[in-house]
């Protein structure tokens, strides 16, 4: 039986539909006092809950479809597609906490095993009380690319997502990877990029990244690309997180198309991740 969170209803039910298995009758409500409340009347020998914690509401819908799936059926296992918080993964200034492993921590206690896509680190994996494995959705990315890219460049915004970019460049059949250095001040949340060494000039420039939150990163790697002559630009993530005027900041720098997976289910979202979540799960 799959439980979703309401973030995350149309990859349930295109993982329900992968599984052959039963999406949940799941409602979503608020008491007057804006508290929230999920019912979800079932029973079922394996739950799986599959919600992205995009939101501090994200994030109690789930414990409370892990405290109803708990009751009602034999196992549990949950499907985190985007883990919130994953980021603050070590605490930066002295007295800041280290928020993915609360997170993890709070989780824990309501499943029987976790599944998260592309965590921004692996070793998030590691502050859970259960199993967690991650799954890799980095082949699906090149799917929805357009078939006539003119010699493509495939460029991560940061050297942590070369390995991300080479999967893309590998499944698009050709191309060239390279990488930006990337420094960002944590107190202004500013970004610094120091441009690629390959040039761009008329070629048709794929930007490859885990995530995209604010998009500072890659409307700055795009706005280098643009004073060099690049020719066309689209941008790929994993996490189409896409907040506030992300996606404006992405079409003024001048990005023709910005496509995601349904991690996070936005316009974008032109791939889904549930054959691959799918498959984890069967193991
Ligand atoms: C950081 O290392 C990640 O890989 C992303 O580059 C980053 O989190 C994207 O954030 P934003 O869109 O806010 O620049």
């Amino acid at each position: 039986m799959i439980l979703p969170g309401s973030a995350s209803q149309s990859l349930a039910a295109s993982l329900a539909a992968e599984l052959d298995a039963r999406v949940g009758p799941v409602e979503y409500d608020w008491f007057a006092d804006g508290e929230l409340i999920v019912r979800a009347p079932f029973e079922a020998d394996h739950a799986v809950v599959v919600a992205s914690t995009v939101s501090s509401d994200a994030h109690v819908q789930l414990l409370q479809l892990q405290d109803v799936a708990r009751r009602h059926a034999d196992r549990v296992t949950t499907v985190l597609p985007y883990m919130g918080y994953a980021r603050q993964d070590r605490a930066f200034t002295d007295g800041d906490p280290v928020s993915a492993r609360a997170m993890a921590r709070a989780i824990s206690t309501g499943t029987d095993r976790v599944l998260t896509v592309n965590p921004h680190e692996e070793a998030v994996t590691d502050f859970f009380d259960v199993p967690c494995e991650s799954v890799d959705a980095a082949g699906l990315l090149a799917d929805p690319l357009p078939a006539d890219l003119t010699d493509p460049l495939f460029l991560a915004p940061d050297a942590s997502a070369t390995a991300l970019a080479e999967t893309v460049s590998a499944d698009y059949g050709t191309g060239d990877v390279d990488f930006f250095e990337k420094v960002r001040d944590y107190d202004t949340g500013e970004v610094s990029l120091t441009p690629s060494e390959t040039a761009v000039e008329g070629r048709d420039v794929v930007v490859v990244d885990d995530i995209i939150a604010t998009g500072s990163t890659m409307a700055g790697a795009i706005d280098h690309l643009q004073d060099d002559g690049v020719g066309r630009v689209f941008a790929t993530c994993v996490h189409p997180m896409l907040a506030a005027d992300a996606r404006t900041k992405l079409a003024r720098a001048g990005c023709e198309a910005v496509y995601g997976t349904d991690t996070i289910e936005r316009a974008v979202s032109a791939v889904s991740v549930a054959p691959v979540v799918a498959e984890a799960l069967r193991e």
